[in-house]
């Protein structure tokens, strides 16, 4: 069995002159994943770190103990190994610059979700951590900008997330397919579990709030009765399955076939997932396993962000099922 470790430097040999930047920022996120890992399977007996903070973060929602401690653990992480120039976080209002000789000097930046699907941590369900690696557009020797964080996804040079579930897993794109590790908990390693992953181009699987349906465009509501509707030769109606934890409701989908849908709504008339953090990390991964990603009309990673915490609606998942349900939202974009 193949460790996590051993295919970073495999993969590294593949690029005679990369100078193992990139490899050193994937042996941190490594060990953050190992850190969060190990306190999420305390968590229901800590009380340090479940529940909620008390704070609002800067996109208005409740803070859990969780999400701050995973943001400060990232941080720090990244600030230790001094190979990034710069972080951003859904957990903080401005990116942060590593304004160290080495850190000014380093070539990557990296945005993150470090908890994802946090309203899941105190009932014990699967959480996330969700990472997207660009390498910076300012010049070297000088403190990162705003503009090294606002590039559009197709410039992501890795993504990839942490799933903490009935396993842990590590699934990460550098651009040359999706590769998945599962953790071994005993050995402290991860282990090559799920190799070149590729989405079903066919699914039976949607994904969504369905909780909100009064409230979302008529191009979605078209699809979902879609979904529903008895049809042999396609396999319908379609499973509804939603957790509620975009890194597990896409993880699922990505291995079995499916498609996560957030979209606009009355109440979230941009969307509610972040562009940064959720929607062009998941979209690079999916298109990387054959997958698709969209917001209802255009690519994910083709939108040119104007602000770091700027929203995104997300249609994501198998092929044909994205593009089923974006052809709904053309027909009926008027309505
Ligand atoms: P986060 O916990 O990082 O703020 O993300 C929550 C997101 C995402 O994980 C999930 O799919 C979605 O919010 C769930 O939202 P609803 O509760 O509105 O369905
Ligand atoms: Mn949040
Ligand atoms: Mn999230
Ligand atoms: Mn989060």
């Amino acid at each position: 069995m193949k460790t996590l470790g051993e295919f970073i430097v495999e993969k590294q040999a593949d690029y005679p002159s990369a100078k193992g930047e990139l490899s050193g920022i994937l042996s941190s996120i490594r060990l953050v994943a190992k850190v969060i890992h190990r306190d999420i399977n305390k968590a229901g007996l800590n009380n340090d770190i479940i529940g909620n903070s008390g704070i609002e973060n800067v996109q208005g929602e409740a803070q859990m103990k969780l999400d701050a401690f995973a943001h400060e653990k990232m941080k720090a992480a990244l600030i230790a190994r001094d190979e990034v120039a710069g972080f951003g976080s859904e957990e903080e209002e401005n990116f942060v610059a590593f304004d160290t000789e080495r850190g000014r000097n380093a070539k990557y930046i990296i945005l993150a979700d470090p908890l994802d699907g946090s309203s899941n941590i105190d009932v014990n369900v699967a959480v996330g951590t969700i990472f997207s690696i660009y390498r910076r557009i300012s010049p070297i020797g000088t403190a990162v900008t705003l503009a090294d964080f606002l590039q559009p996804g197709h410039k992501q040079v890795a993504a990839g997330y942490i799933v903490y579930g009935s396993s842990t897993m590590l699934v990460y794109t550098t651009g040359n397919g999706v590769n998945g590790f599962t953790y071994d908990t005993s050995l402290g390693v991860f282990l090559l579990s799920h190799e070149n992953i590729k989405i079903p181009q066919n699914g039976k699987c949607y994904s969504i709030n369905e909780g909100n349906y009064l409230k979302f465009p008529m191009g979605v509501k078209k699809y979902l009765k879609y979904c529903q509707e008895e049809d042999e030769s396609s396999h319908r109606p379609y499973t509804s399955r939603y957790i509620g934890s975009l890194v597990s409701d896409f993880h699922r989908n990505l291995l079995k076939g499916g498609i996560y849908i957030y979209p606009t709504s009355t109440h979230y008339p941009l969307g509610k997932l972040r562009l940064l953090y959720e929607g062009n990390p998941m979209a690079f991964l999916a298109e990387q396993a054959g997958g698709l990603a969209s917001d209802g009309y255009q690519r994910i990673l083709d939108i040119e962000p104007t602000e770091l915490h700027q929203r995104t609606p997300l249609f994501v998942g198998s092929k044909n099922m994205v593009e089923k349900a974006t052809s709904f939202m053309l027909e009926y974009q008027n309505q």
